[in-house]
């Protein structure tokens, strides 16, 4: 037997011919799991293997259980939209590791690189929001699906705290409003969540976005993926200040999407929590446990800091709302 682990994984998946001993190159860009890309007499797969501590922060850890999670997600979602996902092509539990398709970078650019370089299509905005919606939709109520993602003990520590809790020390005047939108999200059952839709991961495939990145996992609300996938949108306007205008329209464009996809019983209320919530993301990414890299003045930080903080003293209902605001800010800076 091989003494590379990825090696004895594929062989324990049944993914190895006789004697085959295929090259193996890491990938680059994960922060939680180390992946790397196998070439295969059959082709190209893929293997990520969860890592016990994320390389982003010193004290951010996480179970390797959540490999399982990521697996599940990525089959449930395939049986709602085979295009969404990467096939997944073997497990190995015992190492926390599983094998997928490979989709090449040519054909499934990184939607965040495109997002940086210009490249701002409102097709996939419309889409990144038509198949989150079906997931949610689809899955909304479904005590079956809501058993195999047990998962509030992997959720809390690696989102709301990091996100939320933590920012809510360095705000103490924001703190009861983060607190309580910690126990609005987290007692909230109501659809399956991917937990982690930013744009690095997602590829924007020829067939659509392609969900990555599964690991968070969670039987929840549904209001945290769009409120958290929305956020990216409004922070790449900080990012590159010369495509404000099309970022915001990405925004109007996914949420729009979005919100015309819902299509489970209890649904009013889903624009208000999401728009409640993403000024406590916002400010999570600022002052929580991992600033997004990007943002990198504190004229810029306080820009964010501004809208954020007044629209959790004083929260508005709409996402048109919170877009809203921070345009106006947005406006001042020029
Ligand atoms: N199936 C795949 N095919 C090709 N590249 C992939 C695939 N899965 C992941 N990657 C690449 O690896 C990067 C990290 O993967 P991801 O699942 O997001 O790991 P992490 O949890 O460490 O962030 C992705 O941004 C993407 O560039
Ligand atoms: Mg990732």
């Amino acid at each position: 037997m091989s003494n590379d682990p990825f090696l004895t994984a594929l062989g324990r998946m049944g993914l190895l011919q006789p004697g085959e001993s295929p090259a193996i190159a890491p990938l680059t860009g994960g922060v939680s799991s180390d992946i790397v890309r196998v070439d295969l007499e059959s082709g190209p797969i893929c293997i990520k293997r969860a890592l016990p501590k994320l390389k982003v922060q010193a004290d951010w850890h996480a179970p390797i259980e959540r490999n399982q999670y990521e697996i599940e997600w990525m089959r449930t979602a395939a049986g709602i939209d085979a295009q969404a996902v990467p096939k997944v092509l073997g497990e190995d539990r015992e190492t926390g590791m599983f094998a997928m398709e490979f989709l090449d970078g040519a054909r499934y650019p990184v939607w965040k690189n495109q997002l940086r370089d210009g490249e701002i299509s409102l097709d996939t905005a419309r889409d990144v929001g038509k198949r989150i919606a079906a997931i949610h939709s689809r899955t909304a109520g479904r005590l079956d699906i809501a058993d195999k993602f047990p998962t509030d003990h992997i959720f809390l520590p690696i989102r709301l705290e990091p996100y939320l809790c933590a920012t809510a020390k360095k705000h103490p005047d924001c703190a009861a409003r983060l607190e309580s939108l910690v126990r609005v999200t987290g007692a909230t059952k109501k659809a399956l969540v991917h937990g982690d839709v930013s744009p690095k991961n997602i590829l924007a495939g020829p067939n659509g976005p392609v969900f990555l990145d599964a690991e968070c996992a969670w039987y929840g609300d549904p209001a945290f993926d769009l409120a958290f996938c929305l956020n990216h949108l409004l922070l790449k306007c900080m990012w590159r200040p010369q495509w404000q205008t099309r970022y915001l329209e990405s925004f109007d464009t996914l949420a729009t999407n979005y919100l015309a996809g819902v299509t489970w019983k209890a649904r009013d209320d889903i624009e208000e929590r999401t728009a409640h919530l993403l000024p406590g993301l916002f400010l999570g990414r600022i002052d929580g446990k991992s600033p997004v890299e990007y943002i990198t003045t504190d004229t810029q930080r306080n820009a964010v800091r501004r809208v954020a903080r007044a629209l959790l003293l004083a929260p508005v209902n709409s996402l048109g709302g919170v877009r809203a605001a921070w345009q106006g800010e947005l406006a001042k800076q020029q």
